[in-house]
């Protein structure tokens, strides 16, 4: 896009601002462009920032944790999501990216004097449930345990923007298990002849489709004026035990099924909890409907390609 043009897009169309552009960043950048937005991303990483420019989005290099980055980006922006992740780092890159991170953002609102909507891509590990259990937004949170206190800790400040920062409304959206294109971990391991799993077979998968999380952000940009913000579930309409997930796919691709270990997987401290993520009110109050209602579409296209 020459100068001309991109001077004319910002003038016809809305102004969206990520924070953290990564897999669903990048991918909510590229429909609000295909919208006519102008995109402005914030990426701390450089060969992240190259391929995002190349992609016609303006990008700040810095870390979302400090301020000095307050300056260069303009507030009044209508779309604003915030899907920064813990960036590796443990315990303290959940503090910093999360928690200080968020409430960087808000004192960037405040002081640029205001935006539109600002979406937060949360978790749905601020849940403690397991066994079984159905969870709707109403369920209670960890707040005691040590990762979720700090996620929750950054969704009460996205919220809180609404009254500190002049944010026009504000939306958490707790995020089931991602799976999409360039990220399938599990085919990955099938087709890599894996022989045994991590994990309990009999737990269900909460799995969300990428596309389907970008089809959920919009909705918040898009709701209609009178909708005010919240807290919503995002997982798909039909969590599967992981077992008969990977015998599925195990099928489509014709390998052998393997086993499950029982066993968290590398990195985690317990294997991931059987329950049933309840994505009700964003189909209500939304009006979200997954494109990829359960495992078996989402899969399918991707082992389409
Ligand atoms: N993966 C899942 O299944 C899952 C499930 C539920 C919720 N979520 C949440 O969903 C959100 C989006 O996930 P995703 O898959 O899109 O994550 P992703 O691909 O890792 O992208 C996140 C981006 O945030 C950037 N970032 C991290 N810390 C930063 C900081 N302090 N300053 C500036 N940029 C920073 C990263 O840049 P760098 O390259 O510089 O690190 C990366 O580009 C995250 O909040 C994640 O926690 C994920």
């Amino acid at each position: 896009m020459n100068a001309s043009a991109s001077a004319s897009a910002r003038a016809a169309g809305p102004r969206l601002v990520v924070f953290g552009c990564g897999y669903v960043g990048a991918a909510t950048a590229a429909w609000a462009q295909a919208r006519g937005a102008t995109v402005t991303a914030l990426t701390r990483n450089p060969a992240t920032a190259a391929a995002l420019r190349a992609a016609g989005i303006e990008v700040v290099v810095a870390d979302l944790a400090g301020s000095d980055w307050h300056a260069a980006i303009p507030g009044g922006a209508e779309w604003v999501l915030n899907s920064v992740s813990s960036g590796g780092g443990g315990i303290d890159g959940y503090r910093r990216s999360y928690v200080e991170g968020t409430r960087s953002v808000v004192a960037w609102a405040r002081s640029a004097g205001g935006i539109g909507t600002l979406v937060y891509t949360g978790s749905t590990s601020v849940y403690p449930q397991g066994d079984g259990a159905a969870v709707d937004e109403t369920a209670p949170t960890d707040a005691a345990g040590e990762r979720p206190g700090l996620l929750l800790a950054a969704e009460a400040a996205v919220r809180g923007a609404e009254a500190e920062a002049g944010c026009r409304r504000s939306f958490v959206l707790r995020l089931a298990g991602i799976y999409g294109p360039g990220r399938h971990h599990v085919l990955d391991q099938l087709r890599s002849g894996a022989g045994e799993i991590a994990g309990a077979g009999s737990h269900r998968l909460n799995l969300v489709h990428r596309d389907d999380i970008v089809g959920a952000i919009a909705a918040c940009f898009l709701a209609r004026p009178e909708q005010g913000g919240g807290i919503f579930n995002v997982a798909d309409d039909a969590p599967a035990p992981k077992a008969e997930v990977v015998a599925w796919l195990a099928g489509r691709l014709g390998v052998p099924v393997p086993r499950f270990t029982g066993e968290p997987a590398g990195g985690r401290r317990a294997v991931t909890p059987d329950r049933i993520i309840v994505n009700r009110r964003a189909r209500e109050v939304l009006g979200w409907v997954p494109r990829y209602p359960s495992y078996r579409e989402g899969y399918a296209k991707l082992l389409s390609h």
